[in-house]
């Protein structure tokens, strides 16, 4: 265990959140601005730093709310879709400005769609949009000139026409090796579904200049909260060979290498934030090693990282509901699973800090895991009243929600301070593939997200829901006609 705790870890804008309890019924997710901005200014500055013409995309999965889309947009991020409805978002936020043609260095807003097993109707949805189609297989390739109408999920309609084969084309593909914060998340490798084996892409970049593509970028996503830096040179080392390979046996000159995203954040107190210079670093000592190697030309850097950009600018606020005595303490909060299903699916950590109640409009009495918060200050410096209080008055309790299902608990056998029924509970690391994952399962609802804009003033970005939300699209409830 080491002695400093991560500092990213324990951050939370408290001053936002007295604010928000204060004004907004609990639960909700908050949203720093100031945070999301500074991740995404240094993501970008950190690769262009090695690669000049770097062209960052979010991936919109992690968190798809169109206000946080377009700050993400005005940072000079494209995006990265995977759903009919993540591309209609896109297009209209964008506005038209989206402009994807052969030319990668001419694009304002590079936006691309990346599927697995897509019906051929949201292909050619993504294309009419403007996307560069990311395909997953070599199969995709007879789609384009596959006829589209009465299939899929797609909402495109009746349209017979075909996806038509675009100017620009990307493979994404499984370079045989993968890797995640945990297994679920390992996106490559024999056992993943995704990508074209890397042995058979040549045949794949074949079959699409065939057809008439004229320009190829390729893309692999390995996995999910990487926080080994070492990793992802090794990756696009492999990635780098299978563009010589490609050339070798096709001719084809592959101008765009995207990397995903994948970049980890640090969940843990103890766990070390992601050094993302090395990251590009060491990626760019890859590229020159292996252009050299091969003998070919450095191809355009892109990524698409969604946690990295959006994971620590969020946080879900609940407050404390029920306190149950049993075999273990447990202490229910009005926010669960159903709102932030990580814990429950992946058996995720998240860390927790407490707002005592009474405390909101003067001092946070801030929280820790009682490994970092004993006689010793958690984090070298000297103790503060705060923390004594906290570390005086401790126990091990686990935070649980109502859902009917046991792994609904967002932290299990936590040193906390002994919480009272109305006392605030502040989930960290909330703003990415956490709302995004939520469902409704017990009917539950889902719950409103906050703004925390930069000049301190707290909006709303998305409402409550409320139970007509729920029944909405039932024929006997809601208004659809039977
Ligand atoms: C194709 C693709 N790109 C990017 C991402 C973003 O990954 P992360 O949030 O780990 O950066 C994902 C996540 O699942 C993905 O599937």
């Amino acid at each position: 265990m080491p002695d400093k705790a991560n500092q990213q870890v324990l951050y939370f804008p408290k001053e936002g959140i007295m604010k928000s309890v204060q004004q907004f019924p609990t639960p909700f997710f908050v949203y720093e601005e100031k945070k999301l901005r500074e991740n995404c200014r240094n993501l970008k500055k950190t690769f262009e730093k090695y690669f000049p013409y770097f062209q960052p995309l979010y991936a919109v999965k992690a968190n798809n709310n169109p206000t946080i889309l377009k700050i993400i947009m005005e940072e000079g991020f494209g995006f990265d879709c995977s759903s009919e409805s993540e591309c209609r978002m896109v297009k209209k936020i964008c506005e038209g400005e989206m402009k994807m043609s052969g030319n990668v260095n001419t694009m304002k807003v590079v936006s691309m769609y990346t599927g697995n097993y897509t019906p051929v109707e949201t292909l050619k949805f993504a294309k009419d949009c403007g996307m560069i189609l990311n395909l997953d297989d070599v199969s995709n390739v007879a789609m384009l000139k596959e006829f589209c109408g009465g299939g899929g999920q797609s909402a495109v309609g009746d349209d017979k026409s075909v996806v038509g084969v675009p100017e620009t084309l990307s493979f994404r593909v499984n370079p045989g090796i993968g890797k995640g914060g945990m297994e679920s998340v390992v996106t490559a490798g024999p056992d993943a579904k995704f990508g074209v084996p890397f042995e058979k892409a040549a045949e794949a970049y074949k079959l699409a200049q065939e057809a008439g593509v004229k320009h190829f970028g390729i893309h692999m996503m390995t996995g999910s909260n990487v926080l080994d830096e070492e990793y992802f040179a090794k990756v696009v080392e492999k990635l780098l060979e299978i563009v010589a390979d490609v050339k070798n046996k096709t001719g084809i000159k592959i101008e765009f290498l995207n990397i995903g995203g994948g970049f980890g954040v640090a969940y843990r107190p103890e766990e070390k934030s992601l050094d993302l210079d090395k990251v590009a670093r060491l990626i760019k000592e890859t590229f020159d090693k292996q252009c050299a190697k091969f003998g070919i030309k450095a191809p355009r850097l892109i990524a698409e990282p969604g946690r990295y950009i959006t994971a620590d600018m969020g946080f879900l606020v609940g407050k404390v509901v029920v306190i149950k005595d049993g075999y273990k303490k447990f202490v229910g909060i009005d926010a669960a699973s159903n709102d932030m299903p990580r814990p429950s699916i992946y058996g995720a950590y998240h860390y927790v800090s407490v707002m005592k109640k009474g405390e909101f409009g003067g001092r946070v009495i801030m929280v820790e895991n009682k490994k970092f918060v004993s006689e010793k200050s958690i984090t070298g410096d000297t103790l503060t009243a705060d923390r004594v209080i906290a570390s005086s008055k401790t126990e091990v309790v686990s935070v649980v929600g109502s859902i009917c299902e046991n792994n609904d608990q967002f932290a299990k056998d936590r040193e906390l301070p002994v919480c009272e029924t109305g006392d605030i509970i502040v989930i960290h690391n909330c703003g990415g593939h956490a709302f995004a994952m939520g469902h409704h399962y017990n009917g539950k609802l889902l719950h409103a997200e906050y703004l925390l804009q930069e000049n301190g003033e707290l909006r709303m970005i998305r409402r409550a829901e409320t139970f007509e939300d729920l029944y909405r699209t039932t024929t006997d409830f809601g208004r659809t006609k039977k």
